[in-house]
């Protein structure tokens, strides 16, 4: 079939699927990129990761994915960041990616490495075609150390489909024994790799790195499972795992010697070529790329590669583990499509966007569905970075030519932590930088400068944190004797830096004009004549972030206040002076007042659906709003019912889904207090005038005919907050709390945004977990399972009616386990005492005692049902039994029957010395006695003991 086929990407991908569906096989859809529930892998870096459950035996028999037998899927995988991260040679090279696909087949105690290896050679030579002169494989040489042998049935399987033996190579266990983690699933494995020169013998290219002969293959032959102790434990079952990069075979199939030459990248460089007007792509590489555009094209096609998935799954940029990643990503693209083409960074990657749609969105779905989800979180990375990014790299600049004008050869730690902290430049953005200029970077330097900064900073933010406040005679003298001005802080309500000029400096005390003489890292608070600052106010908290003279001071801003209507920034100088005078770059933390633009309008959008849901009488009480959530307290007697919320929450994500504009105006108060259905706090004062917020429609509107019963319908209020233009940017709320405060007064605490999302993915996964735990078999384990859910439900922070619907679905598990537990618990106690009155039937109809082991677990009840039945029903016979195994746990109880007892026999006596064989304790009241054995590996030794003192007993009583 491989004659004349046109390879396009997509074929290649339909082939391999159908290929091995024809042979059993069920083509599973890929897995998130993103492991939402398993904390441990940054992201999706293999094939195998969705089936880790199957290869560890933990799976639930009755899931889905417990009755595969084959499986084939092509799955996207990440590789940057974390144990596998190719993000350094992206672009550098022709077969590296930070996002790529694996194609695989696996076989889940089926068939095993004869098939496995019949069938790769099969599909890459017939239905392929490739060259087998071409193909080389490798196979796993043994390790005696680890008492381990050459896999010499590999090697038999490859002679045996018709590879020459001088394409057979043996490899080590960094080649050929492929390892899932420290633990786990593992064996050996035998690669196949392609020479794209052909017309020679290439086997000692094989595993040296050379961009010509690649690795494409990886056929793994699970057989052991590597334990904590490192030994290996053969497997019950044997498994294949098998990975292939997409990309690298599909440059193979069209005779390309790149990767980034095959049709998965040229629409991409076709659409940047046409964003940016820059030259078309050539392929060059390394000194070859003289303008460094080749690279700068690979870069971003890569990346917009890896940013689309990983948000459309679910991990937008931010500032820890994946989310870092995600930004760093962003940032070191942005930079390389300022500095190579020339573009304006703020919506770059999103136009980028449409093509790769286009291209995968059919195979991955979850592209076309996400799209404008992703569009808006990389449009609004880009412009909180394009912020910064100019004057780092202006600041970068400053650093590399004083370094080199030093003759060093290496740009001092210090110089790129500041480079991260006060403009946000991933290290190794930085170190890439830093390479353009021949200088090196130092990781261990830039950590002892970071740690550095660290500790100082924590001291300082305690006494920040209590910073005094301005009182009214320094006020009083701000205003009269020093003359200055209230500042213009007008430009908190617009986006970005601004500029301002330092007017004073406040010690706590009192004021000076200039930092100089101060001990370093003094608290203090900076007064200047304009600022973009948002000083705490109206439930808003401050905003945080620095006001700088690039590269000659810094000072961290950890607090906004306002006094009188003077602004004053809490914080410290990191390094440098500040003069009365000086003109400074006021940066706020962009990143963070995003999240909290949307809590606040999510507040004004939720403060006007209570009203609606619940009626007039709802009023604000309280408000807090911060990066991570929004607190509404207000007035309503009593508790607000599931079905309200509903309709509260429903309610609120129409109005942000509509997408309306915030309008803003200052109005005079007298004036805005006669729009119908305003919404103020009571007995707050406002200034006048006073700022109307109002979304969706304009505030003129408004006024036009204050009276109009309509503007009940919109959500109007007197703020001074911040808020997002347009309602959409909040994506969803959700109510995560609701409760009583006070007599009378209610609260809510509700997420907007992505945090709104991170918790319905929190509870997303809970639920997965939960059907996992449903799936297990009754025992142990999926008693501890529930145990451990209950406490995690617990403190699950989601919505609150998807925790309810949590909660029923749990209670519904416990409630079966619980049943489950008691028919066996019933099934048990039967087969306790069938057991025992089997005994004493037919042949023993006169016997009197009964010693045994019965045929259940450590079972107490039972236990205690058997001594009740003689008790009460058959009090003459003596019954002492053992329930349970010497693997697990051991119980034993006795009746001493009035046989016995009359004689003084007590059951005290006869449980001490069994339990000093079989240890633990017992109790229990005369004539019966029960206990739990400590050394169930003695439960043989126990029985005869219990029988041996019975007998002795009979021959002292002389019975
Ligand atoms: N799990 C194997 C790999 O990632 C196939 O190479």
């Amino acid at each position: 079939m491989a004659e004349g086929v046109q390879w396009t990407g997509p074929l290649v991908r339909k082939t391999f699927l159908d290929f091995f569906a024809e042979r059993g096989h069920t083509i599973v859809p890929s897995s998130s990129v993103v492991p939402h529930n398993d904390p441990t892998l940054l992201f999706t870096n293999a094939g195998m990761n969705q089936f880790k459950p199957i290869f560890l035996g933990t799976i639930g028999k009755t899931e889905d994915m417990a009755q595969l037998k084959r499986a084939v899927d092509t799955q996207k995988c990440i590789r940057a960041g974390g144990k596998h991260n190719d993000l350094d040679d992206v672009g550098k090279d022709s077969y590296h990616h930070t996002f790529f696909e694996m194609l695989g087949n696996w076989s889940f105690g089926d068939y095993f490495k004869k098939e496995a290896i019949e069938w790769s050679w099969e599909l890459l030579t017939k239905t392929y075609g490739l060259d087998p002169n071409r193909l080389y494989v490798t196979y796993f040489e043994g390790n005696p150390a680890m008492g381990l042998e050459p896999d010499l049935e590999a090697k038999k399987l490859w002679l045996d489909v018709g590879v020459p033996a001088d394409h057979i190579i043996p490899g080590n266990m960094k080649d050929n024994f492929w390892e899932m983690g420290d633990q786990g699933p593992c064996g050996p494995c035998s690669e196949v790799h392609y020479d794209k020169v052909g017309g020679r013998n290439a086997s000692h290219l094989v595993n040296q790195d050379d961009p010509l002969v690649v690795e494409i293959w990886n056929n793994v032959f699970i057989q052991f499972d590597r334990q904590a102790d490192k030994s290996l434990k053969t497997l019950p079952a044997q498994h294949v795992d098998t990975g292939m990069g997409f990309e690298r075979l599909v440059s193979a199939l069209q005779h390309k010697s790149s990767n980034y030459a095959t049709d998965i990248f040229t629409p991409l460089f076709e659409k940047i070529q046409e964003v940016t007007n820059a030259r078309p792509y050539t392929d060059k590489y390394g000194k070859d790329d003289m303008d460094g555009i080749d690279t700068a094209y690979r870069v971003i096609a890569d990346h917009i590669r890896l940013l689309s998935f990983a948000i459309a799954d679910g991990a937008p940029p931010n500032n820890i583990g994946r989310g870092y990643v995600v930004r760093r990503v962003l940032r070191r693209g942005a930079r390389y499509a300022r500095k190579y083409f020339q573009t304006e960074i703020g919506s770059f990657f999103s136009k980028i966007l449409p093509a790769l749609v286009e291209q995968m969105g059919e195979q991955f779905p979850e592209l076309i569905k996400k799209q404008g989800d992703i569009k808006e979180i990389l449009d609004e990375e880009e412009v909180a970075f394009a912020i910064t990014l100019d004057r780092g790299e202006k600041q970068f600049e400053k650093y590399a030519q004083l370094a080199i004008k030093d003759g060093q050869n290496k740009l001092s730690g210090a110089d790129v932590w500041r480079l991260y902290d006060t403009f946000g430049f991933p290290v190794d953005l930085t170190k890439l930088m830093a390479e353009e200029r021949a200088l090196t970077i130092d990781e261990g330097e830039v950590e002892v400068a970071k740690e550095k900064a660290r500790e100082a900073s924590k001291a300082v933010k305690d006494a920040v944190q209590t910073f005094t406040k301005l009182n009214v005679h320094q006020i009083a003298e701000l205003e009269s004797s020093l003359n200055i001005p209230r500042p213009d802080s007008e430009p908190k309500y617009l986006k970005g830096d601004t500029t301002g000029k330092v007017q004073l400096i406040f010690t706590g005390e009192g004021f000076r004009k200039t930092s100089k003489e101060l001990p370093p890292k003094t608290p203090l608070g900076l007064i200047l004549d304009r600022t973009n600052f948002y000083a705490e106010s109206g439930g808003q908290i401050a905003d945080t972030g620095r006001i700088l003279i690039d590269g000659v001071a810094e000072f961290k801003v950890l607090d906004v206040q306002e006094f009188g209507g003077y602004v004053v920034h809490n914080g410290y100088l990191e390094y440098g002076e500040l003069t009365s005078g000086d003109e400074v770059i006021c940066e706020y933390d962009e990143l963070r007042r995003q999240p909290i633009r949307n809590n606040h309008t999510g507040t004004h959008i939720l403060n006007h659906s209570l009203r609606e849901v619940l009626g007039d009488e709802i009023n604000q009480k309280g408000s807090l709003v911060d990066q991570d959530k929004l607190r509404f307290d207000f007035s309503h007697k009593t508790g607000i019912a599931l079905p309200d919320i509903r309709k509260i929450e429903d309610m609120s994500n129409k109005y942000i889904q509509q997408n309306f504009k915030t309008y803003t105006k200052d109005v005079d108060l007298d004036l805005a207090r006669q729009i119908e259905g305003v919404r103020a706090v009571f007995g707050e004062t406002y200034p006048n005038p006073v700022r109307v917020v109002s979304i969706g429609i304009e505030v003129d509107e408004l006024l036009r005919n204050p009276k109009n019963p309509d503007w009940r319908k919109v959500s109007v209020e007197f703020c001074g907050g911040t808020h997002v233009d347009q309602t959409g940017l909040i994506k969803d709320l959700i109510i995560v709390e609701e409760g009583g405060i006070a007599k009378g007064i209610r609260r809510i605490v509700a997420y907007t945004g992505d945090g709104a999302h991170q918790a319905q993915r929190e509870a997303k996964v809970f639920d997965e977990k939960l059907g996992h735990i449903a799936a297990l078999d009754f025992g142990p384990q999926k008693a501890a399972d529930i145990k451990a859910a209950a406490v995690e439900l617990d403190r699950l922070s989601i919505s609150v009616l998807t925790k309810e619907e949590l909660r029923t679905k749990f209670t519904q598990i416990q409630k079966e386990v619980v049943e489950e537990q008691k028919k066996r618990q019933k099934a048990e106690s039967k087969t306790a005492l069938d057991t025992v009155q089997g005994h004493f039937k037919e042949d023993k109809k006169d016997a009197k005692y009964y010693v045994g082991h019965l045929p259940i677990s450590a079972n107490a009840k039972a236990i205690s049902d058997v001594m009740n039945y003689y008790k009460t029903k058959d009090k003459e016979r003596t019954v002492y039994v053992f329930a349970g195994s010497k693997d697990d746990s051991v119980m034993h109880g006795v009746y001493v029957g009035t046989h016995l007892s009359s004689k003084g026999v007590t059951a005290e006596q006869w449980t001490a010395a069994v339990s000093e064989v079989i240890g633990g304790k017992t109790g229990g009241k005369e004539p019966s006695r029960q206990g739990a054995g400590a050394e169930p590996a003695k439960l043989e030794e126990a029985v005869v003991k219990a029988e041996q003192w019975l007998l002795e007993k009979l021959k002292d009583l002389s019975i």
